[in-house]
């Protein structure tokens, strides 16, 4: 109001109406203020604390020491209203005036800085309309000018006296010394202000920025997709929800907000307390750390890696929880899908290994017993006491288990060469009976359930009937009490992206409803030599060689068993493409053999021991023989000897294999016939098995026969041709 008044006043102001010019003609009527300055260093020592506090108190002082009646500051203002003062600190009886804003122009303030000195002003209150209002008297005011230090003016400190001719020149000099430490307070008043301005002004820009980075976290967890970010009160409701706890576990922010975070469980978390253990260890420790099961919103269980942190205030209390929880099934299936490939690459490695062990043993023990069955058989003909017989047959009968073992060991480790052929599983089936019957006993019986048609299978018949044998035998001995073993057939087309490649196949099951097998069990049943019947009684040899076999046929072994339900072997063949119209050499073999009579053989072994026993049978049978340990030496003696009319090798042999010399034989001397014996080694690819004959290692007497007339037998007129005269 009275700001209002005081600015309305815009008359112009005439010096000399209230500006006098007497001071310096009044005389000081005192001389001494030691009073005063006493005061004056009393109130000044403590400026540098409260500098804003001594302000009134100079202006108490300035009364004290001139005897005036009202006293106060005028302030120049550059802001917010330039050119203007402003009056504070007032004192007596103007007092009411505290705040009032002045003109610059014209007004007692604004001479006294314009003169730069003290001015004496007589009744301003007859310009100023707004002070005799007022009912105010003013007939003297003394003004001196207050500058800071680089004489930057600041304003005045002035006294109102209550008669006129009061002031004079010695309270001029005393007010000015006063003013210079008015001005000094004023100084650090501002400063201090500066400093509060520019410390909010700080504090501001602070808070600004601390709200825009909590903007900014606030928006970063919002926006993570890829973790589940929210807050926990204590009572374990959600307080926030982010785009990653949205689109893992499916809430909107609406529906989950406030609501208990023990959903994201499973029942039977829930029911074990999981949920409040989980909030308790956080409490307790700080941190929980765990991975489990959660549950989406539309059912789906998830893999959850979960971390609750307790989020506590400057007073270390636990104000909320912070949860994060990552989806990690994906990286799990990936991690034990790592797992089981590693565990297949190492069985696998082990497989490999104990394949090559077992093959090694195979083989030479294969030899071994070629030597033995051919001396056998040899020595039971040439003897007549039939004690001597007897215990001839006893030794041949144990070779020939010893020959049937070693069978499944080259079988197991793939050394084995099939003798694949189209196979029609019923006829193969039903051509056992009379064996599985002997073999398996009374508490048994086969029950066959195949289809009208069923597409032959390539695989070799000898081996499958192995195979049959001791999955029945396997069934048998699974059903102590006895039952039925149903054997089945069925065709099946195999599509891409699975174990078997694409293509028709034949599934053939033996089904048996005894004892099953554990997991475990299950695992290790086609390890080799893994068994769990007595000592003596299994070889643990079976299973792995009906896989073997199953494999080598580009087929599989599939066992499906559980304890006590009973156990389902399915063999997988797949189907033969053609029937071989050709006549193969194993037909040829399975006709009685004709005698070709005496004929010149070389026989090439590496091994003394079989180089004997058949030179041995080939002589027994009447035939000349002559003997060679390598390939090369063979070689030597074809070039020196034309009468040779069949050479009979060996097919493992160093340097030089039976293979690589039936090929150098047949580019020097194409007609003659050679008989390739094998056992163990792989048919090298480039051997036709319908058009090279060969010999299964261990062999008989009878085989060897066999053999002799398949390889001297024309293959169109099947009529045994002698080849003479190799020139
Ligand atoms: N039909 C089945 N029911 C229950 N367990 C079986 C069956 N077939 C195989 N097994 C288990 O698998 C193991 C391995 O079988 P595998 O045929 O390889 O060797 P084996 O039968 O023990 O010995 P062998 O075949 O030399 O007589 C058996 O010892 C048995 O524990
Ligand atoms: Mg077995």
């Amino acid at each position: 109001m009275i700001t209002g008044k005081c600015e309305s006043v815009p008359q112009p102001i005439v010096t000399d109406v209230f500006i006098t010019d007497e001071l310096d003609r009044r005389a000081p009527k005192k001389t001494d203020y030691l009073q005063e300055k006493l005061a004056l260093q009393d109130i000044a020592a403590r400026m540098a604390d409260q500098p804003e506090e001594v302000l009134p108190r100079f202006v108490d002082l300035a009364l004290e020491m001139t005897g005036g009646v009202s006293a106060g500051l005028s302030l120049y203002e550059e802001e917010p209203a330039p050119g203007v003062f402003r009056w504070q600190y007032l004192r007596g009886q103007l007092s009411p005036f505290n705040g009032a804003t002045t003109p610059r122009d014209f007004s007692p303030c604004g001479i006294t800085l314009d003169r730069n000195a003290p001015v004496l002003s007589a009744h301003p209150e007859r310009v100023y309309g707004w002070i005799a209002e007022a009912n105010i008297v003013v007939p003297e005011v003394l003004l001196v000018p207050l500058y800071l230090g680089g004489r930057v003016p600041l304003g005045t400190l002035w006294i109102v006296s209550d008669r006129e001719g009061h002031f004079d020149s010695g309270h001029a000099r005393a007010v000015t010394e006063l003013a210079a430490f008015v001005g000094i307070a004023l100084r650090m008043v501002r400063s201090e202000e500066r400093l509060k301005l520019s410390l909010d002004a700080q504090a501001k820009t602070a808070s600004a920025t601390l709200r825009n980075s909590e903007e900014q976290f606030r928006l970063l967890v919002q926006g993570v997709t890829d973790y589940s970010m929210y807050l926990l009160g204590l009572d374990g409701r959600v307080a926030t929800w982010n785009e990653g706890a949205r689109r893992i576990k499916g809430y909107e922010p609406e529906e989950i907000i406030g609501q208990h975070f023990s959903r994201f469980y499973t029942e039977e978390d829930r029911q074990n307390g999981e949920p409040e253990r989980a909030l308790a260890t956080a409490m307790r420790e700080g941190r929980f750390e765990k991975e489990g099961l959660r549950v989406r919103k539309n059912g789906e269980k998830f893999w959850a890696n979960v971390i609750i942190d307790a989020l506590r205030n400057d007073d270390g209390q636990i104000i909320a929880f912070a949860k994060i929880t990552r989806d990690i099934t994906e990286q799990r299936e990936a991690r034990a899908a790592l797992d089981r490939t590693r565990e297949t690459l190492f069985h696998s490695q082990k497989m490999e290994a104990v394949g090559q062990l077992t093959g090694g043993i195979a083989h030479d023990f294969n030899n071994l017993l070629t030597a033995v069955i051919g001396s056998l058989e040899i020595a039971e003909r040439r003897v007549s006491d039939a004690s001597v017989k007897r215990l001839i047959g006893n030794a041949m009968r144990g070779a020939q288990r010893g020959a049937a073992l070693t069978q499944r060991m080259l079988v197991f480790a793939r050394r084995h060469e099939l003798d694949s052929r189209p196979v029609d599983i019923p006829t193969l089936v039903r051509g056992m009976s009379e064996m599985l019957e002997r073999s398996l006993g009374p508490s048994v019986f086969i029950e066959t359930r195949f289809p009208l048609q069923l597409p032959w299978i390539k695989t070799d018949p000898n081996q499958l009937e192995m195979a049959l044998l001791n999955l029945m035998v396997n069934a048998r001995d699974a059903m102590p009490q006895g039952g039925p073993i149903i054997v089945a057939a069925r065709s099946e087309t195999i599509g891409a992206g699975q174990r078997l490649r694409p293509g028709s196949y034949v599934c053939l099951s033996i089904a048996d409803s005894g004892e099953g097998m554990d997991d475990d069990v299950l695992a290790r049943a086609t390890d080799p030599f893994f068994t769990t019947k007595e000592v003596g009684k299994g070889t643990g040899l079976g299973l792995p060689m009906v896989h073997g076999l199953a494999q080598e046929s580009g087929g599989a072994l599939v066992l499906k068993s559980q304890r006590g339900k009973g156990t389902t072997a399915e063999l997988w063949f797949p189907v033969a493409e053609k029937t071989p119209i050709e006549t193969s050499v194993n037909e040829v073999a399975a006709r009685p053999a004709t005698i070709p009579g005496k004929l010149t053989i070389l026989v090439v072994d590496d091994d003394p021991l079989v180089l004997t026993n058949m030179v041995a049978m080939l002589e027994d049978s009447g035939h000349i023989v002559h003997e060679a340990s390598s390939a090369h030496e063979a070689l030597a003696i074809l070039g020196r000897e034309s009468e040779i009319e069949l050479v009979l090798t060996d097919q493992a042999m160093p340097q030089m294999t039976g293979a690589e010399l039936i090929d150098e034989i047949k580019s020097r001397w194409p007609k003659l016939p050679v008989i390739l014996a094998t056992g163990f080694a792989e048919l090298p690819p480039h051997i036709d098995p319908f058009q090279q004959v060969t010999l299964a290692k261990p062999f008989l007497q009878y085989d060897l026969q066999r053999a002799v007339s398949a390889a001297l037998e024309d293959p169109k007129t099947r009529r045994v041709v002698r080849f003479r005269g190799r020139g």
